[in-house]
């Protein structure tokens, strides 16, 4: 057992530990209270803590930025009409590898929507333009269109945190799935970790009887995924390539038949969408290449020196921009999540609010603790077969973040409104009128499909 306290407790006295401000608090706890702590403490690894509370900053990902390199595998944007008979057979491909059932869906949703002001799972912010669709309905539509158009079901697995568990599940299921089978719709919760002090490295209390914890990262689905036994349910359907997504941008393709089959065609283990970054200052995370591999550095850790170098045509020199959305064996996944350990943590300094000495919740207004995540794209230097496809900003990356301005409710619903009516005018639409519109993802999955439906090749 990870911290396994040296003796039994009693009513009276706290069991020993090497942390002892945790049980402060002991003597005024219930009975269920004290078991509770007990039991939360013991699961804690507190010598994983300590070390990672002494790692250092993440300075090797600033030296990794500064010999980094674009990803040699790009795929651009302009393929679809620069080499339309091989943007064709991808296609072909992808709806090959679906109509066989071999592609399952992740969905990402532990967050909540609590930058927005939204006190519930950010998957349930109702954006859709006109019908005020929320987030998981615009999402769990995609994935119904695709899935009818090849005909077979595509199983869906959505990662809930501590914080949005319970309200998601219940949301899918008021809603009957938004038309998904419930058979093919799992929900798993990822796991937490602990936020320790900044200077003393000791773990703090969110509540007298309750060690303050937050989710381990998106990087902790892997984990969360063999946990809930969800890798035997993969192989027991013969899926072999999982789609992943995060519940905040709605215009991501759900398991776009295209980036499966260029997928496919170039025997990939992981594939990543990527947008072209203009901005140095936009906080994208940038997929680049070191020493032949590929990794993502996150926006954070790539100093602004960096960042705003330019190559001699003026672009960024490092410009592809992460969209968060990836393309996994299910294999290679699952060889990650049961070797060495897994993925690593990334510390950041944040304010976490904690019960102090005199037993009064403490609310920093500036960073007083550390805490642990896992970034899933850490999964990329894992692999020599990566491949990156570049999208078309408008057409699929428009993520729900801030409550104004830039990704704002605002912001996003426009920009969906106005990829609609693009659609509209280049069907013939001649109105100048803005209308609001939004077309649902039953009806089109993308321009081209809007256009030109197109039934996907027989099984
Ligand atoms: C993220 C990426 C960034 C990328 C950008 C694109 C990371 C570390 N960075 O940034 O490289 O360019 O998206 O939009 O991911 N989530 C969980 N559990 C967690 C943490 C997050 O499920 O413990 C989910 C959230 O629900 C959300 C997604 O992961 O859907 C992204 O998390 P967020 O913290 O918003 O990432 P960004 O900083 O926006």
């Amino acid at each position: 057992m990870p911290g396994t306290l040296p003796h039994t407790p009693t009513a009276d006295l706290p069991p020993d530990s090497p942390q002892p401000h945790l049980f402060r608090f002991w003597s005024s706890l219930s009975d269920d209270e004290k078991r509770a702590l007990v039991a939360q403490v013991e699961s804690i690894n507190l010598n994983e803590i300590g070390t990672l509370w002494q790692s250092a900053p993440a300075e090797s990902d600033a030296a990794l930025a500064d010999k980094a390199s674009a990803p040699s595998s790009l795929i651009p944007a302009t393929i679809r009409t620069d080499d339309p008979q091989r943007f064709a057979q991808a296609e072909a491909t992808g709806w090959q590898a679906l109509a066989e059932g071999r592609v399952g869906a992740i969905l990402v949703a532990g967050g909540e929507g609590t930058r927005l002001g939204f006190p519930h799972p950010k998957g349930q912010y109702p954006i859709g333009p006109v019908s005020k669709k929320s987030l998981f309905q615009w999402l769990a539509e995609q994935l119904l269109a695709v899935s009818q158009r090849a005909g077979v079901p595509i199983p869906y697995y959505i990662m809930t945190s501590d914080a949005t568990h319970e309200e998601t599940v219940a949301f899918f299921r008021e809603h009957h799935y938004f038309g998904l089978n419930a058979d093919h719709v799992r929900f798993f919760r990822q796991g937490n970790m602990p936020a320790v002090d900044q200077k003393s490295g000791h773990l703090l209390l969110g509540e007298k009887h309750r060690v303050a914890v937050s989710p381990d990262g998106h990087g902790g689905l892997l984990a969360a995924f063999d946990r809930a036994g969800l890798f035997d349910d993969v192989l027991q359907r013969g899926v072999e390539y999982l789609f992943y997504h995060q519940v905040d941008n709605p215009l991501a393709r759900v398991c776009d038949p295209a980036f499966i089959g260029f997928h496919r065609l170039h025997n990939a283990e992981v594939s990543t969408k990527i947008v072209a970054k203009e901005d140095p200052a936009e906080k994208v995370g940038l997929l680049v290449e070191v020493d032949g591999r590929h990794r993502i550095i996150e926006y954070i850790d790539v100093p602004p020196h960096i960042a705003q170098q330019t190559d001699q045509s003026g672009k960024l020199r490092l410009r592809c921009g992460n969209i968060a959305v990836h393309l996994f064996n299910a294999t290679f996944l699952q060889r990650v999540a049961r070797e060495n350990g897994g993925l690593p943590y990334h510390r950041s300094s944040k304010p976490v609010p904690y019960v102090d000495e005199s037993g009064t919740l403490a609310q920093p207004t500036s960073s007083n603790a550390f805490k642990f995540e896992k970034f899933i794209f850490d999964i990329l230097p894992a692999t020599e077969r990566a491949l990156a496809m570049e999208i078309v900003r408008d057409d699929e990356f428009v993520p729900l973040k801030n409550r104004e301005g830039q990704f704002s409710p605002d912001h996003v619903r426009s920009a969906m409104r106005q990829l609609h009516t693009r659609w509209l005018r280049n069907a013939g639409w001649t109105t100048e009128q803005e209308l609001p519109v939004e077309i649902p993802p039953a009806a089109a999955l993308c321009e081209a499909d809007f256009l030109n439906p197109r039934v996907p090749p027989a099984r």
